[in-house]
């Protein structure tokens, strides 16, 4: 099978990204879609900028018009940004017959319906997973997975920099430029943030989620926006105490009168899974006729994070005219037995009313190389309870402390196991 030979137009944040994943991951990317992937081109404005990545300098160019007549290029991957030249470049990219894959959320809210139709009638492949959610694969869980639904609401905290800043906010109760010049200072917000903190970043991002859910085209112009300019640490604070979070959602709904769209502060009550999505993190929460709720979470930027969705474009195009597998297993990796696998535990023992009888268990712990984490010991009587929780451990060491430990004299009963994943 031929490669699936590629173009990037960019080489940035998401560009280097791509270019990473598809160099390391070549011979697996290969093996899953039959042919390899194969990168002939990269576009930017300067060939001597410094990259983040070794880039042998052959594949740079400054010069579209020689990618797009190029007949050996079959996917134009545009990482660049930005309306203009973007739409122009895949328009012409579209009708020399080249596939896209796009990560351009304004380009797709703004030309999407035109560049998509175009698509449609060149009969090429024209993809946008990392458009919205970065990471997170909620474009095709709409347009496949969920392809028997009615999807009555989409709501998400899909800007990661406006998240980041009302999580300051909210916890360190500082003002909002406080927080902005943090997230700037860490690489979470540009240097112009209005894009994100006006909301027209998540306006973008929920007009191509609402069209797919919805199966109907979103005007942008119809959308409301407001950002979070507005916010104070006083209102974070009194909703806190009314049990409510404040995130800046974007929230699409297809009613009996029509599909409404917004993004604006919103409180939603602590219970509800989006009051917990905090710092960048994205989150995107669906409700479906058939499927009932279900939330997408995970990095909704960064640059592997959003290039791990630009390359599932790619290889879906590459599948598509490559050798077919059903099978996605390559290798025959070993299968631990479950004495071998490593866990903490939580353990609840009744024990006698004794001096002693802690360290006795202590001890019994030590010798199977059981370390504790913490131990809570609280009221008289007999039997009294004592709760431990241990750092991580193999089952077979732990298994072996229990035995022990259940023989004491001390301990009357282990009144429940149970093992815990990650720390408090
Ligand atoms: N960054 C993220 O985490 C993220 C997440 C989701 C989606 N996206 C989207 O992905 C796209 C790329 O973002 P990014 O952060 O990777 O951008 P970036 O770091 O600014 O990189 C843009 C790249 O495009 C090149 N470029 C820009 N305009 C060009 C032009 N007119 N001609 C030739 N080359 C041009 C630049 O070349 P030079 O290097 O020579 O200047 C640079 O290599 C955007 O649409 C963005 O919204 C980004």
């Amino acid at each position: 099978m031929k490669p699936l030979r590629i173009a990037l137009l960019g080489m940035g944040t998401v560009g280097s990204g791509v270019y990473q994943i598809i160099t390391k991951h070549g011979r697996e990317l290969a093996q899953r879609a039959g042919r390899t992937l194969e990168i002939r081109q990269i576009l930017v404005r300067d060939l001597a900028k410094p990259r983040p990545v070794d880039i042998p300098s052959h594949l740079l160019t400054t010069d579209f018009s020689q990618i797009v007549a190029d007949p050996d290029i079959d996917v134009i991957v545009e990482v660049m940004g930005g309306v203009a030249p973007a739409a122009e470049y895949l328009r012409s990219s579209i009708l020399a017959g080249k596939h896209i894959v796009t990560a351009n959320k304004e380009l797709l809210a703004k030309h999407g319906q035109e560049l998509l139709s175009l698509a449609d009638e060149q009969k090429v492949h024209f993809h946008f997973e990392a458009s919205v959610g970065g990471g997170i694969p909620v474009i095709k869980a709409l347009k496949e997975s969920l392809v028997a639904n009615q999807v009555s609401k989409v709501m998400g905290i899909i800007n990661g920099t406006t998240n980041y800043i009302l999580t300051k906010m909210a916890s360190e109760g500082t003002h909002l430029e406080t927080a902005l010049t943090e997230a700037q200072t860490k690489g979470y917000a540009e240097a112009d943030p209005s894009s994100d903190v006006d909301g027209y970043d998540a306006a973008y991002k929920l007009l191509i989620l609402g069209s797919i859910a919805f199966g109907s085209r979103l005007d942008l112009s119809k959308v409301y926006v407001e950002g979070i300019r507005k916010v104070t640490p006083i209102d974070l604070e009194y909703g806190h105490q009314l049990g409510y979070t404040l995130k800046l959602l974007a929230i699409a709904k297809d009613t009996p009168d029509g599909i409404e769209a917004r993004v604006h502060p919103t409180f939603i009550p602590n219970q509800h899974p989006l009051a917990a999505v905090s710092d960048v993190f994205n989150a995107i929460y669906i409700e479906g006729d058939a499927v009932g709720e279900l939330m997408f979470y995970g990095r909704g930027a960064g640059d592997m994070p959003t290039a791990s969705a630009v390359c599932s474009d790619i290889m879906d195009i590459a599948r598509d005219s490559g050798a077919k597998k059903a099978c996605s297993c390559l290798y025959t990796k070993n299968q631990l037995a479950m004495g071998s696998t490593v866990s903490r535990y939580y353990i609840r023992i009744s024990v006698l009313d004794n001096p002693g009888v802690l360290a006795q268990i202590a001890t019994a712990f030590g010798r199977s190389r059981v370390s504790l984490h913490s131990v809570i010991q609280q009221g008289r009587g007999e039997p009294v309870p004592l709760v431990f929780v241990t750092h991580e451990v193999s089952e077979a060491d732990f298994t072996q402390a229990m035995d022990e430990i259940r023989a004491l004299e001390c301990v009357f009963e282990v009144d429940n196991i149970i093992r815990v994943e990650g720390e408090a």
